[in-house]
């Protein structure tokens, strides 16, 4: 069952019925100011930090369901009957429902009793403010007396304490009401100097800010008693809850459209020019009227959707497929391309799973991003990779997390997770290879933020690579330290106490439980840190980093192996964990796919002896599981993999996130049917016909799909913000289509099915446009390239020695 269908021509996904089975949400905003929106107008706004300068209230795991939110009601003043055209929150049956989600903007309306109202949303680039355009039309025989009420509701900044704090909270809140604008100013007068506002283009008919006089007492979203009135109140907020509401009053003739603009915004002001006049407690405006003023222009606002479209247009256009299968073209073209944006603007932050208030920016978390979007926003991952890099221990160590406000390293999260810093040299390396800068090797960047620590960028990948190599165990392979990629496989906890964090808890010291997987990452890595130490000249330290490759490869296939597929770990006592020998946990997805990815065994034949375990034991119709059997019980040497009930989360869950080292390392054997299978068994798009099932937005990847262990098998959660989303996008480009970036040009080696013809797509890559087209005359993955009508020798084309600017590349596979 479907809840709606895709519009690929205007890059949306348009849903036709409001109660889909979880929020299906979007993001606005993709600089600094942010808002997330359901299909109802749930959601909520914030500047920079979802934490601590949240700009509107929602009531996560409210019941009912998303609740708190960008919310228009509709009153027929006649008949004194209300409702609210996105159904949220009043759900009257209106008709011909329809919210599109599109590329960093929503639009949701609806038809009730003759009148239509849609309201477009979305943030203009290089603002911090959002539009709401609020159109109504009157399709009734008669003329229409409607008053229009749009509200939202204020957070006192930071979200945690807001939520929490309310002997505090109920007495601090303020507001000023002026020329028909609301400004939010809780704590103003102390220590802030941001306020937030909400602006109404049309002169208001009343206003109210207090939450009680809008809501009345004992009253909900969902029937605002002011609205039930016909009539604002004009209240202003002392403490309690203070809110924007605006109403206007429309007087519509048959036929007649008018539209309303919305803005809601946040502005700074200079510390010394806060008050207007100075000495007084009053805000200084002068700042902020000419954005506001400019916005509530409705071409004004029209003008800046466009730049919003245009802005798309070129992010997407670096690479645009057309290929035979829809779900492929559709998800690189447009969603999953949009998704690593989103998650490399909000990381793991705020989504309708992530509270906003948990987590910082993750180290592994960031670089693995930087695969999915550093085509789309160089300069910005250069940013990223400093920053990230500013935050490095100088032992080579890393902060699990930093604070995007501070750009401090948190060390409340846990640290010592020991695949941490290899995957910095993946972010570098994904970066060289797309843009060529290698200047950014020679960038001094300190160590722990300290000031005259600073060393070149490639020394930070030397201490990453290096760190590794300090902390081996017993076998030779590297050890595991607090975790690896699988947060939950916590080796060296032991925990007994409700409710520790299995994230920061270490009770053992770490000298024995090993892990294959951070030893594949080493490998992967290593031979990237070689390419990258020769593009740099240095011959001799590549060859260092191959040795120890080599070794490290030798010592996976000795004592990371299991006779059938690659181990997952040593466990404190040197027991093996996945292995034909345990009862549970015999074999995981991670080890496996990252070995076989990494080229491990693909000499020997272990890859393809560990690939066909995987598909064996680990493949279902929904996606690959992360091991089999499942923990059955909790087991105080495994940790959090085992607090999970069987089929979920790192339990035996879909790790969507993992599923593509699998496709990749498929790739690598040359099987492009199962590589291509497998990435449509978990592709949102091939799964929007069982919408019912996996629930989510089948237009964006989940972090996870439950497994075929649990009782919902098949049901995703955690959409959004995961790194399924660039890891897919990767595996599909680059080793599936195989457009693949690398330091000395555009990789062409597709792996693509059999029964496919070919492709087309075109790349800008370093500048250059490359017009590739692909067409199959045998069923195998030998490529022969023409070059603008040349023959060139291998599959790497270098960029045009003459400074063309179009390129095409034609390609015969055999
Ligand atoms: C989740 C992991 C996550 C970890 C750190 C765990 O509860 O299962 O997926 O990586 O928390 O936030
Ligand atoms: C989600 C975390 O954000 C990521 O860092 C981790 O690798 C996976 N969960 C697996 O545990």
């Amino acid at each position: 069952m479907k809840f709606g269908y895709f519009d690929d021509r205007n890059r949306e996904y348009v849903i036709t019925q409001p109660d889909t089975p979880l929020p299906w949400i979007n993001y606005l905003g993709c600089q600094e100011y942010y808002g997330i929106i359901s299909n109802t107008a749930g959601g909520y706004s914030f500047y920079r930090d979802a934490r601590l300068r949240r700009l509107t209230r929602y009531r996560y795991n409210n019941a009912p369901m998303d609740l708190g939110g960008r919310y228009i009601y509709l009153r027929d003043d006649e008949s004194h009957q209300f409702w609210s055209p996105s159904w949220q929150p009043t759900r009257h049956d209106i008709e011909n429902y329809s919210c599109r989600h599109g590329m960093g903007y929503t639009v949701i309306g609806s038809t009730y009793s003759g009148i239509e109202a849609h309201t477009r949303y979305f943030v203009p680039l290089d603002e911090n403010l959002e539009i709401w355009q609020v159109t109504v039309t009157n399709r009734r025989a008669t003329r229409a007396r409607i008053s229009t009420f749009a509200s939202i509701e204020f957070c006192l900044w930071d979200a945690q304490d807001d939520a929490t704090n309310f002997q505090r909270n109920f007495n601090v809140g303020e507001v000023e009401v002026e020329e028909g604008v609301i400004y939010h100013k809780t704590e103003y007068r102390e220590r802030r100097n941001h306020f937030a506002y909400f602006a109404c283009s049309v002169p208001n008919a009343g206003f109210d800010t207090q939450r009680e006089a809008f809501l009345g007492r004992y009253r909900g979203w969902d029937s605002p008693a002011a609205v039930e009135a016909g009539q604002l109140t004009n209240s202003i907020a002392h403490g309690w809850s203070p809110i924007g509401a605006h109403q206007v009053k429309l007087d519509l003739a048959p036929g007649e459209t008018r539209q309303i603009v919305l803005l809601l915004g946040y502005h700074e002001n200079p510390a010394n020019q806060k008050f207007d006049p100075a000495g007084s407690q009053t805000i200084n405006k002068k700042t902020v009227r000419p954005v506001i003023a400019k916005y509530l222009d409705t071409k004004e606002a029209d003008a800046a959707f466009e730049r919003l479209g245009q802005h798309w247009d070129k992010l997407l256009g670096i690479l645009q497929v057309s290929t035979p299968d829809v779900h492929t073209n559709r998800m690189v073209n447009i969603w999953n391309a949009y998704q690593c944006m989103v998650t490399f603007n909000l990381s793991r932050s705020a989504s309708f799973f992530e509270s906003g208030i948990g987590r910082g920016l993750g180290f592994r978390d960031s670089n693995q991003d930087l695969l999915g979007f550093v085509h789309m926003a160089p300069t910005r991952a250069r940013r990223r990779i400093l920053d990230l890099a500013a935050t490095q221990l100088a032992t080579g160590g890393a902060y699990h997390q930093y604070q995007p406000l501070t750009k401090r390293g948190n060390n409340d999260i846990g640290s010592g997770f020991n695949d941490d810093p290899l995957w910095l040299i993946v972010g570098v390396s994904a970066y060289l290879k797309e843009t060529g800068d290698r200047c950014i090797l020679d960038e001094k960047v300190p160590f722990d933020n300290e000031p005259g620590s600073e060393k070149t960028l490639y020394e930070h990948l030397r201490r990453s690579f290096a760190y590794t190599l300090e902390r081996l165990g017993p076998h030779g392979l590297p050890l595991i330290g607090r975790a690896d990629w699988n947060d939950c496989l916590n080796l060296n906890c032991f925990s007994s106490t409700p409710g520790q964090s299995f994230q920061t808890t270490t009770n053992k010291d770490g000298k024995v439980a090993e892990s294959v997987l951070i030893a594949g990452l080493f490998v992967y890595v290593g031979r990237e840190l070689a390419e990258i130490a020769k593009s740099r000249g240095l011959n001799a330290e590549a060859s260092t980093y191959l040795c120890k490759v080599a070794k490290m490869e030798q010592i996976v296939l000795e004592h990371g192996w299991d006779g059938e597929w690659f181990l997952r770990a040593y466990d404190d006592f040197g027991a093996k964990i996945g292995s034909k020998e345990c009862t549970e946990g015999k074999i995981f997805i991670e080890s496996n796919g990252f070995c076989a990815l990494a080229g491990i065994g693909l000499d020997d034949g272990k890859a393809v002896l560990a690939l066909a375990a995987t598909r064996e034991h680990l493949a279902t119709r929904h996606g690959i599981v992360l091991q089999q059997p499942p923990y059955s019980k909790y087991y105080l040497n495994l940790g959090e993999i085992s607090s999970y009930p069987p089929g979920y989360k790192e339990n035996a869950g879909i790790f969507c996130h993992a599923n593509p080292w699998v496709m990749i390392g498929e790739a690598r054997l040359g099987h492009g049917d199962q590589a291509h299978d497998y990435y449509l068994r978990i592709n949102p798009s091939a799964r929007e016909e069982i919408s019912e099932l996996h629930r989510c937005e089948p237009y964006v990847y989940a972090q996870m799909i439950a497994g075929k262990d649990a009782p919902t098998f098949g049901e995703a959660k955690n959409s959004w913000l995961t790194g399924t989303a660039a890891w897919n996008y990767y595996a599909v480009v680059q080793w599936i289509l195989g457009i693949r970036t690398t330091l000395n040009g555009l990789e062409i080696a597709p792996v693509i099915p059999k029964n496919w013809p070919g492709y087309k797509a075109t790349r800008i890559f370093r500048g250059v446009a490359y017009h590739i087209s692909i067409e199959r005359k045998g069923d195998g993955n030998q490529i022969a390239l023409i070059v603008d009508d040349s023959p060139i020798a291998g599959n790497i084309v270098s960029p045009p020695s003459d400074g063309r600017k179009e390129v095409t590349i034609k390609g015969i596979l055999r």
